[in-house]
């Protein structure tokens, strides 16, 4: 096979086509998985600490870890925007369709939504967000108690709302696998399996 047959190969496995998801949107994808799953742990363990340095440290991590989200998720729409999703799988009934579509939107609202609701809280609390240590981001509003906990608040219902959606995507994906089987689960997997003829 010539250098530029490969290259091409090796380009096109960059980005998605009808058939599945490309390797970018598969990275996107797990790296933010796994992101959110320590960002929810670290947000829940700082929440029950008692005020002190310790609680100080995690929630400083939480926050930094939560705008490299915002970051992510921010690239991740625009490479969305730029590279159509695969299609339904055929023959699946239109109302599982439009179920499918909304929680995808609905789990883009959130990986947007919870980071900015906890930038918001941070700056109506007057606790400057630094990410990493390495620059201050800038406060969105001045300071106001009780915007903080009507803030807090809101966030932490995100937070409920994502297990929910969450739970009901995942559980989708295996319901796909392994009662539709169909190739749903399989195109969002690295490692290029086979797909289902
Ligand atoms: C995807 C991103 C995020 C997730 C999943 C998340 C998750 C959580 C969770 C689970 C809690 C504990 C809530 C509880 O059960 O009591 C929490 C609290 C908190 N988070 Fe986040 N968070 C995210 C992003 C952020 C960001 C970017 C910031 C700030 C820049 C932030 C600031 C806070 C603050 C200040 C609290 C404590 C709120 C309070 O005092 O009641 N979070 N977050
Ligand atoms: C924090 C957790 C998760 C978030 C935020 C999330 C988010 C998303 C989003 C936004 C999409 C739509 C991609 C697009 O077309 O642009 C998607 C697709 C997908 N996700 Fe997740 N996901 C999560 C967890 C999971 C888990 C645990 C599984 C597997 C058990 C999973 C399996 C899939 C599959 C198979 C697709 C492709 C669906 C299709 O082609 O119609 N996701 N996910």
């Amino acid at each position: 096979m010539s250098q530029d047959c490969q290259e091409l190969i090796a380009i096109r496995k960059l980005k998605n086509t009808a058939e599945r998801y490309g390797i970018v949107s598969q990275a996107f994808h797990w790296l933010i998985v796994v992101l959110i799953i320590v960002q929810y742990q670290m947000g829940r363990i700082a929440e029950d600490l008692p005020l002190g340095f310790d609680k100080l440290v995690l929630m400083s991590r939480h926050k930094s870890l939560g705008m490299t989200i915002l970051g992510l998720a921010l690239l991740r729409l625009l490479w969305r925007l730029a590279n159509k999703s695969p299609g339904s799988p055929p023959g699946l009934h239109r109302a599982l369709q439009g179920l499918g579509r909304t929680t995808h939107v609905a789990l883009y609202g959130l990986l947007l939504a919870l980071p900015i609701t906890g930038w918001l809280a941070s700056s109506y609390a007057n606790s400057p967000v630094s990410w990493w240590g390495w620059f201050t981001v800038p406060d969105l509003v001045m300071p106001d108690k009780e915007n903080f906990e009507r803030l807090s608040e809101l966030h932490q219902l995100l937070t409920r709302f994502l297990i929910v959606v969450v739970t009901l995507h995942a559980a989708a994906a295996l319901v796909h696998h392994f009662y539709f089987k169909d190739d749903v689960l399989r195109r969002m997997l690295p490692g290029w399996p086979g797909l289902r003829k």
